[in-house]
């Protein structure tokens, strides 16, 4: 991103300048903390959380199109941009004053059907007091442009490290592999093609070859591409994953990846939650704007030895219990786990780095066997040595595949394998114990007295005495608890409710988090505009019109 002026656009009608290239979100942060949404239920302000374009944090309107994510578009000379669904603004909303006469939201899953006449008139309610977008005549007259059909021998999903190594590899091959990266400028591969600022979705059922897979990649601004490709390689990368406790759904509590893609976050005392490497880079990047470092369990000597350089105070095997402040964080409330005295630190942001899960839902939406892994507590998908999944034509790489990545020879046995050279068998498994280290944290947590609305599922503002009484009630497994509660059903498709709820569920019903089950990982895997789908009508009549 460069420094030099850019775009003119308009935020609720005050004139705004972007900087060229930077993302609409990053516009917004440097004249302020930016409040875009209020939450659905709890009428509670929000702010972004991932940066990545998984939550629900940042959602604005663009010259009357929903739900635009303010972290992934860029905006362009003249736009209008408001936020959605509050009065008079999401950092208070008028509508909370509804909030004491109903104190568990408005139950609309299970709540409002009879009398049956009324369901029109219940709709209408509802659809206002949520804070989604509203669908308007303007908005549906908004043309998306007709996908282009893109044709790669093989398509990689993530130009990061990994991604970037097969497709040099596949390159030196003699092949012209195409990266998508929903970054934007990710660094280019000689003799590669690259599709920057997208996100991509198989289409519906993914077929292996000969057939091939289609892929629909789209832009936030909208425009899309069909990638029919033989070989898809999944080199997603890795997130970080939220951290519940009382107010985790406060503005101000923000995940590491967004603290490094907004750089100027108005954030000045921020607590950095995590022991490991990547905390260790936060660190390195956040500096003087970091006030204390606090983790679940040991930290890392390395980050210890920084920490004391810059004079942080350190909390190894520590709780965060809770986060104050309404429309910020002002402060957190610590406990050391085990016996110990709760103590306040003061702050503005808490930024957590504390556990990084594998972006590897793409995978699993086209039908890859996963298996569980206790650290960091997520599911992988099984591979062969050279990176094949279980569906023939789909590879994984990368911390995407393993916790850690790959090293080079890893690379190069998936790019022979793609290549169709002989199959590298997968190493002897390694007998790991199912011991997920977060899980003791979540034991302590939950037998502790509770107080306020601890938030599981953002998305859908499902709480977690939610998730108690439906076990409770005799709801098991994680699919069954999704469909009662609605944890996992929002725009994020559970990547940032679900890694806390199956810990959460492992420890009330004392079971291995393994044993709690996973969800089906239904398209579209990303929030994708309807025009980008109906652009297909054609092309995909027999695949997505049964
Ligand atoms: S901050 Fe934009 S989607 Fe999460």
């Amino acid at each position: 991103m460069s420094a030099s002026p850019g775009p003119r656009f308009g935020y609720h009608g005050r004139p705004r300048q972007a900087r060229e290239g930077e993302s609409l979100l990053a516009s917004l942060a440097r004249r302020g903390w930016p409040y875009l949404v209020r939450s659905i239920r709890y009428h509670r302000p929000r702010g972004p959380y991932c940066g990545t374009g998984d939550c629900t944090g940042c959602l604005v309107r663009v010259n009357g199109r929903p739900n635009v994510r303010a972290c992934r578009y860029v905006p362009r000379e003249g736009d209008r941009v408001v936020s959605e669904n509050s009065w008079p603004g999401p950092r208070f909303d008028l509508f909370g004053a509804l909030d004491p006469l109903l104190p568990r939201g408005i139950d609309t899953l299970r709540g409002l059907r009879r009398p049956a006449f009324a369901a029109g008139l219940y709709q209408r309610v509802v659809r206002r007091l949520a804070g989604f977008g509203r669908a308007s005549p303007s908005s549906f007259r908004l043309r998306t442009p007709e996908p282009r059909t893109v044709e790669a021998p093989c398509v990689i999903v993530g130009a990061g490290r990994s991604g970037r190594a097969v497709a040099a590899g596949l390159v030196r091959e003699g092949l012209r592999p195409l990266l998508v990266e929903r970054r934007r400028g990710a660094l280019a591969v000689a003799g590669a093609d690259l599709l920057g600022g997208v996100t991509a979705t198989f289409l519906p059922p993914p077929s292996a070859p000969p057939t091939g897979f289609s892929l629909l990649a789209f832009s936030e601004e909208g425009g899309g591409y069909v990638l029919r490709t033989p070989s898809v390689v999944v080199a997603t990368g890795g997130y970080d994953a939220p951290l519940l406790f009382e107010g985790s759904d406060r503005p101000g509590v923000l995940s590491g990846d967004l603290a490094l893609s907004v750089p100027e976050l108005p954030v000045e005392r921020a607590v950095l939650v995590g022991g490991s490497a990547r905390a260790l880079e936060l660190l390195q990047r956040l500096g003087p704007k970091v006030c204390a470092i606090v983790a679940p369990s040991e930290i890392h000597p390395q980050l210890v030895a920084r920490a004391i350089e810059l004079g942080l105070p350190l909390y190894p095997r520590s709780r965060l219990v809770r986060a104050h402040g309404r429309a910020r964080v002002r402060s957190v409330v610590l406990a050391p786990r085990g016996d110990g005295g709760r103590f306040t630190v003061p702050c503005d942001a808490v930024v957590l780095a504390h556990r990084r899960l594998p972006n590897a839902q793409l995978g699993f939406q086209a039908g890859a066997t996963r298996r569980w892994r206790g650290e960091p507590g997520a599911y992988y998908p099984v591979l062969g040595g050279d990176g094949r999944t279980s569906v023939p034509g789909l590879w994984s790489v990368g911390s995407a595949a393993r916790p850690g990545g790959d090293d080079e020879q890893r690379v190069a046995a998936t790019v022979a394998g793609i290549l169709g050279r002989e199959p590298v068998a997968a190493p002897a498994a390694v007998e790991e114990p199912d011991i997920t280290p977060l899980l003791g944290y979540y034991r302590e947590l939950l037998a502790e007295r509770r107080h306020g609305k601890w938030v599981l599922c953002p998305c859908e503002d499902v709480l977690l005495t939610e998730v108690e009484e439906a076990v409770r009630r005799g709801y098991r497994g994680l699919e069954v608890i999704k469909r009662y509660t609605g944890v996992g059903t929002g725009l994020c498709q559970g990547r940032l409710c679900l890694p806390d709820t199956v810990l959460v569920l492992a420890a009330i019903e004392a079971r291995a988090p393994s044993s709690v089950g996973t969800i089906t990982q239904r398209p579209p895997l990303v929030p994708t505009p309807l025009g980008a789908l109906a652009g297909l009508r054609d092309e995909f009549a027999d695949e997505v019109v049964p």
